[in-house]
């Protein structure tokens, strides 16, 4: 839902891989059948919805490094951790699937979820200060200081 919402927002169109077969996730040989030189990222699902299964996010990168070096276009990874990125850490530390895989230059976490935070916190967290756009940012002389908070 919040993709969708994003999609229509931001005004881009939004691809989404769907469910078939016995095949519930984004899979790395999905990268070629969705992506062109008009992709701007991937969004890897990391505990989806409805049944919490993490999506191959390294499998995943690895197809967009086979695709970068055949047509020279560099595309992102956003991980939705929404329900994953504080489960992860724990439940299968040795799953590689954040910043250690470069292709990934930002996460969100939803903080009222398994982050036990009250309802409505979430963060999205950027790999470096130059991957977070200026325009989503803003900032603020009082709230967390003289960093940018996401607006
Ligand atoms: C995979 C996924 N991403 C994003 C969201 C939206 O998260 P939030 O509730 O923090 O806005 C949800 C909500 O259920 C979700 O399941």
């Amino acid at each position: 839902m919040c993709w969708e919402k994003f999609a229509r927002y931001f005004d881009v169109e939004l691809r989404q891989v769907p469910l078939r077969g016995d095949r519930y996730l984004m899979e790395p040989d999905d990268v070629d059948r969705h992506c062109d030189e008009n992709t701007i990222m991937v969004v890897c699902n990391f505990g989806q919805t409805f049944t919490g299964l993490f999506e191959d996010v390294r499998g995943i990168a690895a197809a967009l490094d086979r695709f970068e070096e055949r047509t020279g276009h560099d595309i992102r990874i956003h991980v939705d951790g929404a329900n994953g990125a504080f489960v992860a850490p724990f439940s299968t530390p040795d799953l590689v699937w954040d910043f250690r895989l470069p292709r990934v230059r930002s996460i969100n976490a939803s903080g009222h979820k398994t982050g036990l935070a009250p309802l409505g916190a979430g963060w999205a967290v950027w790999r470096t200060p130059r991957t977070c756009r200026r325009s989503s940012c803003s900032r603020s002389a009082t709230w967390a200081g003289p960093r940018p908070p996401s607006a």
